[in-house]
């Protein structure tokens, strides 16, 4: 899931009860009322989904399955040459369909005995608190929808392709599920929103547009990069600064556009050292801390 207000398409819950997804008129299935009633009932299952139950499942049509067949296929084409050697094995393992958008119950049925993480419905936006939170008990809030079928290899917003391709794989990896679970424990162990904020940006530049050094070459393990087809071609070229913890918790980032400045790290032993390190002991003092070392430059 992406964290930020302005790209998720409000969901609303009228007084009458039905439950509506406001699109902006830019976005590509604004004018296809068939998409926008689909958006609404399955906006809607999230609204009502009580915790604990099994999730309900999502019409999809032919065309929109169509729609996984093809990124599906493109985006596991460019992880052999683009993604880290890890995130490929934990992919393998997982074993998602290639031909149909998979259930959230079902991506959480092949995780869970694998990490024991499971899928959650979100109608749209998360709260940073409760998003990151739930990571610790090994829950992942997930959107349900899928990108319109005018434009396959595009989109405004973070759908299931996003969530499913590029997490669901990740959370297959022991050693980054470890990771996503202590991003998890650092958000429920402080207090301050300041402090909750740096930590989701450096769970933005690491588990969601990280890179490092593996194998000999620059690869990503970051969800947000191995879910774009547009982005994952172009990451090698952006601006790649060392992995760093101030300056992930401090730069400003803009959700609707490419990530230009990525941080790299030199090893998984030295994300898990540096990034997992810091969220396994951080707390409100030592987060103000590097704060104010990012303000002093
Ligand atoms: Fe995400």
């Amino acid at each position: 899931m992406f964290e930020e207000a302005q790209y998720f398409a409000p969901v609303a819950t009228n007084d009458d009860g039905t439950v509506e997804v406001r699109l902006a008129a830019s976005h590509p299935g604004f004018a296809d009322p068939v998409y926008r009633a689909r958006r609404n009932a399955i906006a809607a299952l999230a609204v009502g989904y009580v915790p604990g139950t099994p999730i309900p499942t999502a019409e999809y049509t032919e065309q929109e399955h169509e729609v996984w067949a093809i990124v599906s296929r493109e985006l596991a084409l460019k992880h052999r040459k683009y993604a880290t050697a890890e995130y490929q094995r934990a992919a393998a393992r997982l074993g998602l369909p290639g031909d149909r958008i998979p259930q959230l119950q079902e991506v959480g049925d092949l995780l869970e005995p694998l990490t024991g993480f499971r899928y959650i419905p979100a109608a749209g936006l998360v709260p940073l608190r409760d998003f990151y939170g739930v990571l610790a008990d090994g829950l992942f809030h997930s959107t349900q929808y899928i990108r319109h079928h005018s434009t396959p290899l595009y989109t405004p917003e973070p759908d299931v392709i996003h969530e499913v391709i590029g997490h669901a794989n990740a959370l297959a990896s022991d050693r980054y599920a470890a990771l996503y679970r202590l991003a998890g424990q650092a958000a429920r162990r402080v207090e301050s929103d300041e402090a909750l904020e740096f930590i989701s940006k450096v769970f933005w530049f690491t588990l969601e547009f990280g890179v490092m050094t593996d194998e000999g070459e620059l690869r990503a393990y970051g969800a947000g990069i191995l879910s774009s087809y547009g982005e994952i071609e172009e990451f090698r070229g952006m601006d790649i600064r060392p992995l760093d913890l101030v300056a992930m918790g401090t730069t400003h980032y803009d959700i609707t556009k490419y990530q230009d400045v990525l941080f790299r790290a030199d090893s998984p032993a030295h994300l898990e050292d540096v990034v997992g390190g810091f969220w396994e002991s951080c707390d409100d003092e030592a987060v103000l801390r590097l704060i104010a070392e990012g303000r002093q430059g």
